[in-house]
């Protein structure tokens, strides 16, 4: 079964005097464990279809359903209940808390959940390590780097068990040596948990590392890669 999929999605912003049609008719469907940079210019529709696939902002027209679950029929409290428990998001509009320390914010999205004290604590600390941060777990966000912070908020996306993580430009801010960090640690959770991953992306060297190439022009698939 698919993990996502996405029929004839739409979108329409109407906050102009002049429509602009950001998505126009997006079929897309994406499986377990698979590793999927979204592409394309600018403008052509990336964060839009992460925000509609996340849940973060609805479709014109056209359904998204997630592990069966169709979006469009969850009520306002449905839905953010649903985003909680199912799906992971890495964006800059989620940065972390500046004024948690990195397990308090990886700890954060369990605590909603209402997991008890030691589990998360014990989970939060397992992820750190995993994303290999260890030795930084009672850092504030600005005692870290760039690439660190995209670290916890990889183990933060990871903290509630979600079916995928999405994550909006994870390296935009990055240099080469943090990206390639991220992307390793990306792509050895994928490999090992077959965590789902779905990323928009401007970055040529993580292109070359997705396993899936999805290019959007103007709102529509224009291509679709899968590498052997
Ligand atoms: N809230 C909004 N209101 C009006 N128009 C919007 C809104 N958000 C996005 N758009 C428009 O929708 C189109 C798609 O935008 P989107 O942000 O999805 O592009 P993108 O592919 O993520 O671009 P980038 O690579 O620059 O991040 C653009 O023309 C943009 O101006
Ligand atoms: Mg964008």
């Amino acid at each position: 079964m698919a993990v996502i999929t996405t029929k004839d999605v739409t979108k329409v912003y109407n906050s102009d005097q002049v429509p602009v049609h950001a998505l126009r008719g997006v079929d897309l469907e994406i499986k377990k464990g698979e590793f999927t940079a979204i592409v394309g210019p600018s403008g052509s529709g990336k964060t839009t279809l992460l925000n509609i696939i996340g849940g973060l902002d609805a479709p014109t027209n056209g359904r998204v359903i997630v592990q069966g679950t169709d979006l469009g029929t969850l009520s306002d409290s449905e839905l953010i209940d649903f985003r909680l428990h199912h799906i992971g998001f890495v964006f800059q509009a989620y940065n972390l808390i500046p004024v948690l320390t990195s397990i308090e914010n990886v700890s954060f999205v369990m605590q909603m959940q209402g997991k008890p004290a030691q589990e998360y604590n014990a989970k939060s600390e397992q992820l750190l390590e995993e994303v290999g941060l260890a030795d930084k777990i009672h850092k504030r966000p600005s005692e870290l780097s760039g690439g660190q912070q995209q670290r916890v908020a990889v183990a933060r996306a990871l903290a509630s068990k979600p079916d995928f993580v999405l994550a909006d430009e994870p390296t935009a801010n990055l240099d080469s040596v943090s990206s390639g960090d991220l992307l390793d640690m990306m792509a050895d959770l994928n490999k090992k948990e077959e965590m789902t991953f779905v990323f928009s992306t401007h970055d040529q060297r993580v292109i070359d590392r997705a396993r899936r190439i999805v290019t959007l022009v103007d709102g529509q698939i224009d291509k679709d890669e899968v590498k052997d």
